[in-house]
């Protein structure tokens, strides 16, 4: 396996105009926003390198050889069977979740299942088509599980849809192929188009099942749609290219309706880019064994420093739910770790019901960042811990 590179944080400072950079003072740690600190694969850069070099920069007309890319990867990696003539290009993930709903809900007033804590843009998106929040919390009890017989209710009532984030952020779980069935089921029942994002999956940790949810849509009979890219497991964010995936005929025909422009946005520069990453195999692995060790290495510094904090271990990518609740730190504990301890999270509560009091950790960094960063937490923590606390932790 190749051996990743990460820069030291003071050249990514310098080097780097990204919103993880630039957001808040020099002095503050960045652990937030989901972008990655490694060094770029050598194969996309080479992709991009030629495509800019040969002038090939015009506009895209579709997925040309990206849907067969996509399709093989799918394939070897979940045994998911995509027909390549039922992908659809957007800028990103984002813009495809919010393309496919515009055609799929009313203009004003759609009802959309939300089940949180989750992604937060998610929110955002459904304000984006004028549409309203429905809420169904995970059960943290049970792993931070879909609360099927909630959804039942609320698809009951009537919904327009649902999205369903699948490795769920910020929770880092893949959904069981068994809750997931089920989902499928009841969306068939009540009828209830379900949108997928399943940006994270590339990245599944080696002990993790990842289950794509097109298939059972398909079983079920489902309305379903998957949305992804390559923007998260190999951090091209800049490159704009992410693509929807109509599982069934309803699915497909829906997606026709999608505007020409939403594929000619696209970036031609990020098609070459998500083709090279759907072949390499290489670089992400060196980047989820770094991940993966970086997860142990919170957990035994925390562990150590802020035994107050529990880490949700995620299944897949490298983005990790830290419960301070008991840290006495208050229900945004990100705020006061920003302003007083010079480390940046993202804040719990933005994910919605179920938020308070947790931060949301970016672990695609170098392991001294993680080493600095529950320091910085631990002396804001220690400076609030009641004193027999802070005499047992001394102990
Ligand atoms: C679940 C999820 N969906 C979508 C995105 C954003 O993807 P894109 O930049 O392609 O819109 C992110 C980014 O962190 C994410 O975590």
């Amino acid at each position: 396996m190749s051996q990743l590179s990460i820069r030291p944080i003071a050249r990514l400072r310098t080097e780097r105009s990204s919103i993880k950079w630039r957001r808040y003072a020099p002095d503050v740690l960045p652990l937030f926003v989901a972008e990655m600190d490694f060094e770029p694969c050598g194969a996309i850069v080479d992709a991009v390198s030629l495509a800019l070099a040969s002038g090939d920069t015009g506009y895209l007309d579709g997925p040309g050889p990206l849907a067969p890319a996509f399709a093989e990867f799918a394939e070897r990696s979940w045994g998911w069977h995509v027909n390549p003539d039922r992908i659809h290009l957007a800028t990103d993930v984002t813009v495809g979740l919010v393309e496919t709903l515009r055609v799929l809900v009313p203009p004003v007033g759609a009802r959309v299942v939300l089940t949180p804590p989750v992604y937060a843009p998610f929110y955002e998106m459904v304000g984006e088509v004028q549409g309203s929040v429905v809420e169904v919390p995970l059960v943290e009890a049970s792993e931070w599980s879909l609360d099927l017989e909630r959804l039942e209710r609320v698809f009951a009532e009537g919904v327009d849809a649902m999205l369903l984030c699948n490795p769920q952020n910020p929770t880092g779980r893949c959904h069981s192929r068994q809750s997931l069935e089920a989902l499928a089921e009841l969306a068939a029942r009540y009828d209830v188009p379900i949108l997928s994002d399943e940006v994270h999956a590339p990245l599944s940790h080696p002990d993790a099942v990842f289950t794509p949810f097109a298939p059972l849509a398909e079983a079920a009979g489902v309305e379903s749609f998957t949305v992804t890219s390559a923007s998260k497991a190999w951090n091209l964010a800049a490159l704009k290219c992410a693509w929807i995936v109509a599982a069934g005929e309803r699915a497909a025909d829906d997606l026709t309706r999608l505007p020409e422009e939403v594929a000619a946005r696209t970036s031609i520069l990020g098609l070459h880019a998500s083709i090279a990453a759907l072949d390499d195999t290489e670089w992400r692995d060196a980047a989820l064994a770094q991940i993966t060790a970086n997860v142990d290495l919170l957990a035994a510094e925390l562990g150590e420093h802020v035994p107050e904090a529990r880490l949700v271990r995620p299944d897949a990518g490298y983005l990790l739910w830290l419960d301070l609740r008991d840290a006495g730190l208050g229900d945004d504990p990100a705020a006061v770790l920003r302003d007083v301890g010079r480390v940046a999270f993202n804040s719990g509560p933005t994910f919605g019901t179920g938020g308070a009091g947790f931060v949301r950790v970016n672990l695609a960094c170098d392991p001294s960042t993680i080493v600095e960063a529950v320091q910085r937490i631990a002396s804001v923590v220690r400076a609030r811990r009641p004193l027999e606390l802070a005499e047992a932790a001394a102990r």
